[in-house]
């Protein structure tokens, strides 16, 4: 039986004989509207935690002005049915007023991994980041995971928030899952559900460009401009101009100008593009060699 709870207190009731017994709590944060990706993330921690929880929370703080906070999908009950069927023990969704009640005023906020790709000024901005790290750093109170899953769909949020682990010694293991796609290689996302099915085909060319940039390397090139060339064309010839399509250090997000510039150094090739009115995000890692 899942347990669900949407005050502190009733979620320290249903962890006391976990806590008491020492046994693993493991943490799966999401903003709902469940998809294979997060059910991913639910197995991985039913594999590695006794008692798993799942966070269910639409947080306002990470949606810019004129983002989809509103139309932002939900369906708590069939989010319910899929985290009981993975084996969930508790899903904790708080109401936003307890989240942030009035006078609510600490923010958390990591500096550098957040002003690039998604953080750029023109783009989402570090607020995005801050939305995020203040919310998930809140959870890790909350909850006192052991071990915590994000996806590397959000590549860069699983940087920020592991920094923000190591800054402020929350003592948790950050695991990261792989990817999870559609057939056609669109990585899922709760967003995909604005997709017309036109939008939807020429979606598939946004995980294709990574697809490209790989191939360039597979042939040789080892400077990222000319991959990344091929990576727009991609794009382009589904009708798609990116918002970004940038190669950066998979650590660092420091830019990178060669795939072999340091040894053993993996770079992230990440792309952010609207389709309609979603806007999609997805990478990959190309190792480096040595
Ligand atoms: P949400 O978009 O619901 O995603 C919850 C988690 O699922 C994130 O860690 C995300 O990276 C992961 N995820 C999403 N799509 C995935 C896919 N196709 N494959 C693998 N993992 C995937 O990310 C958030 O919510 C929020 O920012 C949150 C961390 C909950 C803070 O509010």
């Amino acid at each position: 039986m899942t347990a669900v709870v949407d005050k502190r207190s009733e979620l320290d009731q249903a962890l006391a004989s976990a806590r008491r017994n020492r046994r693993t709590v493991g943490l799966v944060p999401t903003m709902g509207s469940l998809h294979e990706g997060h059910l991913a993330l639910l197995r991985a921690a039913r594999e590695r935690c006794a008692t798993v929880v799942m966070s269910l929370f639409v947080n306002p703080a990470q949606f810019g002005p004129g983002e989809d906070l509103e139309s932002y999908p939900r369906d708590l009950e069939r989010d319910l049915r899929l985290a009981e069927a993975e084996g969930v023990d508790v899903v904790y969704a708080p109401a936003t007023e307890d989240v942030y009640p009035p006078g609510f005023s600490t923010t958390v906020e990591v500096s550098g991994l957040t002003d690039v790709l998604d953080g750029d000024p023109s783009r989402r901005g570090a607020g995005h980041f801050r939305g995020v790290t203040t919310i998930v750093a809140k959870l890790f109170n909350t909850v006192r995971p052991e071990i915590a899953f994000f996806g590397q769909k959000d590549a860069q949020q699983a940087l920020v928030v592991r920094r923000m682990a190591r800054d402020l010694d929350f003592g948790l293991e950050i695991v990261v899952v792989p990817t999870v796609r559609e057939d056609d290689g669109l990585a899922m996302s709760s967003r995909n559900a604005y997709l017309s099915a036109e939008e939807r085909k020429r979606a598939a060319a946004i995980f294709r460009s990574l697809g490209a940039v790989e191939d360039a390397v597979r042939s040789g090139e080892t400077h990222t401009g000319p991959a990344l060339e091929a990576g727009r064309r991609a794009l382009a010839a589904a009708g798609i101009e990116p918002e970004y399509l940038e190669a950066r250090d998979a650590d660092s997000l420091e830019p990178v100008a060669t795939f072999n510039g340091r040894p053993g150094k993996s770079v992230l090739v990440a792309v952010a593009a609207r389709v309609g009115r979603a806007r999609l995000i997805d990478n990959v890692v190309i190792p480096g060699n040595g």
